[in-house]
């Protein structure tokens, strides 16, 4: 177990948000709506855009991963108290298939002090563990800002790792006999579990360039309390082999050479190797830096953050948090902002006190807000709102704490297509009939049949298309017993409930 800060939120409400929750019939799920704020008419005509989130906080019964559709339905939600809290849940390519990603472990990563004591854990759309990745001479295991899976190859992964360790403080007005949490990241070969390599921030990074004060994130003086000067959130590797590794607490990107772990250089914070341009070029406790072809990168600018101390401690270094392209010129030593996605549409700029995303998605960008638990998607082109959502009711009493979202990504159903194990679920009740899968992403209708035992419902009453998580239907014309069978779009049947009684 291990004290951080960063991604930690504020812990001082008390469960009270429930009131919020979105409930259904025929599942125990009880999950925070997806609330739609603008949705452009040329975005998503079909419905079929998913997105993949993790909320986290207060407000949140259960971390859990899940993934809704762009009109706010819930699609699927991972309960599952056996497995522990979830982060990061991603769509990335293992195996040759379309696989899940995420985080699982103790700890809540949104609103308590335990990190990273987990494993990465990647399922397959059957909702099945295919794969474990365990970071290896980590204090506590995997931690939860990163499960890169590499590409092209996709055989093996770029996870985090901390260890605390001894470390001589006093150059930044801390003991002499000090603590330092050790920030690594390491890539390892899934199959096997080998690590491939094996970088931390203690070795390269001179205490120098931490923008943190002590006692912002931890004094030091324990191994209880070490001293978070780098803080690596995110880890992208590029086409020449190298890695780009971003600093929250050092507000630096670094190109990392994989031959002999040197730093190449340094984009950002207190000895970048390339000028801003602009003022608004510079980013500050960023998140989610990834390369976008060979001089181009893409980060996520929180402009502030907050640390887990109560009251928590905030710092504000810009006015807003924004998703940023950047062009680095390696001839001149110059780096400017091209893009800036900024939300719009029903939500106001403010800053992010932690977390956050950019993802270049084809044609468009999806941005995730971090401790603001919002999603926009952006023409890629124009920058352009596309749409504007909040996890959660449109309050911003629950932001900063009650509900956050690590990352955010998009995908569609015809990539990802969700097929669970599990049956439907059915329950009825006063006359009505409802029927929801957790999970299942193909579902067009439902037929209900009836009949008049237990064993046999095969008098078909009604066919009615799917409206969301949960669709209803009347039970007139019940027989006594009740069967749901689901289809998707050409008829083909997907599975089926349990037949139930409707006495
Ligand atoms: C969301 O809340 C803000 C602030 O209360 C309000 O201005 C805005 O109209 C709301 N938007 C929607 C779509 O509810
Ligand atoms: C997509 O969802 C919107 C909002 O719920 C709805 O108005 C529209 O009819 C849906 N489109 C299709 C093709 O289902
Ligand atoms: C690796 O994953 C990427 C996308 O995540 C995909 O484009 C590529 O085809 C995959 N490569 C292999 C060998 O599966
Ligand atoms: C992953 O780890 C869990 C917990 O340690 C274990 O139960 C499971 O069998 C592992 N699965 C795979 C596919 O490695
Ligand atoms: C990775 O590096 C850290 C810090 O130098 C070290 O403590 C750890 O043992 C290394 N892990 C492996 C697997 O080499
Ligand atoms: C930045 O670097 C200079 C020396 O190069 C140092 O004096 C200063 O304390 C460093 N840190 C910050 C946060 O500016
Ligand atoms: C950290 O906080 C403690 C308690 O408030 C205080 O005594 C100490 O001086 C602070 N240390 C630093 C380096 O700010
Ligand atoms: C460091 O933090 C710990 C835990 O909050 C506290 O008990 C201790 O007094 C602090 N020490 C200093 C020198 O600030
Ligand atoms: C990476 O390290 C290797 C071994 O030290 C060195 O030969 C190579 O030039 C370095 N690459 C860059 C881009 O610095
Ligand atoms: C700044 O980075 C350069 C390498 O780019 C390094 O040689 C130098 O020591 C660093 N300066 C400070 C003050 O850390
Ligand atoms: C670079 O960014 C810093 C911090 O935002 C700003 O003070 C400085 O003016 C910028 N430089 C240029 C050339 O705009
Ligand atoms: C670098 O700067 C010089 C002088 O301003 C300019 O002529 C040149 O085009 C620049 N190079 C690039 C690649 O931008």
């Amino acid at each position: 177990m291990k004290l951080l800060s960063a991604t930690v939120l504020f812990l001082s409400s008390p469960r009270v948000f429930a009131i919020y929750e979105v409930t259904y019939h025929s599942s125990p799920l009880a999950v925070q709506p997806l609330t739609i704020l603008y949705r452009d008419p040329s975005y998503d005509p079909d419905n079929t855009t998913l997105f993949l989130v993790s909320p986290t906080g207060t407000a949140i019964e259960q971390p859990a991963p899940a993934i809704y559709d762009s009109t706010g339905q819930l699609v699927c939600q991972w309960a599952d108290p056996a497995i522990g809290n979830t982060n990061d849940l991603n769509l990335q390519m293992y195996a040759g298939k379309p696989v899940l990603t995420m985080w699982v472990g103790p700890g809540n990563p949104g609103a308590g002090p335990e990190v990273g004591d987990g494993t990465a854990q990647i399922y397959d759309e059957t909702y099945s563990l295919v794969a474990n990745i365990s970071a290896v001479n980590g204090a506590g295991g995997t931690d939860f800002h990163e499960f890169q899976i590499v590409q092209p190859e996709n055989t093996s992964a770029i996870v985090t790792a901390y260890n605390e360790v001894p470390a001589d403080l006093s150059s930044i007005g801390g003991p002499v006999q000090g603590w330092y949490l050790n920030t690594m990241f390491q890539e390892i070969d899934i199959a096997s579990g080998r690590v491939l390599f094996n970088w931390s921030a203690f070795d390269h990074i001179p205490l120098s360039e931490t923008q943190i004060t002590l006692n912002d994130s931890t004094n030091g003086t324990t191994p209880e309390t070490p001293f978070d000067a780098v803080h690596i959130n995110s880890v992208d590797k590029d086409t020449d082999g190298h890695y780009l590794v971003s600093g929250r607490h050092t507000w630096t990107l670094y190109k990392v050479n994989a031959t002999d772990g040197n730093i190449i250089w340094r984009l950002g914070g207190n000895n970048s190797s390339f000028a801003n341009t602009t003022a608004d070029a510079s980013f500050f406790w960023q998140h989610h830096a990834r390369w976008q072809g060979a001089d181009t990168v893409t980060v996520f600018d929180d402009g502030a953050a907050g640390f887990g101390q109560v009251p928590p401690t905030i710092v504000v270094t810009e006015p807003y948090a924004s998703g940023k392209m950047l062009q680095l010129n390696e001839q001149n030593k110059t780096f400017e902002l091209v893009k800036r996605f900024v939300p719009s549409h029903g939500l106001s700029p403010a800053p992010s006190l932690a977390e956050g995303s950019v993802e270049v998605y084809g044609s468009q960008v999806v941005v995730g807000y971090g401790s603001n638990p919002w999603i926009t998607v952006h023409d890629l082109a124009t920058q352009k709102v596309l749409f504007s959502a909040v996890i959660g009711p449109n309050n911003s009493s629950l932001w900063h704490g009650a509900i956050s979202n690590y990352r955010a990504f998009q995908t569609t159903k015809s990539v990802f297509v969700g097929q669970p194990k599990t049956s439907p679920s059915i329950a009825v009740e006063s006359g009505t009939v409802y029927v929801s899968w957790n999970g299942a992403t193909q579902v067009d209708r439902y037929a209900l049949s009836t009949g008049k035992t237990a064993s046999k419902a095969d008098h078909l009453l009604r066919t009615v298309t799917r409206t969301g998580f949960e669709t209803e239907m009347s039970a007139t014309g019940s027989l006594g017993y009740m069967q749901v069978v689901a289809l998707a779009a050409d008829g083909k049947v997907l599975g089926w409930t349990a037949i139930v009684s409707t006495a």
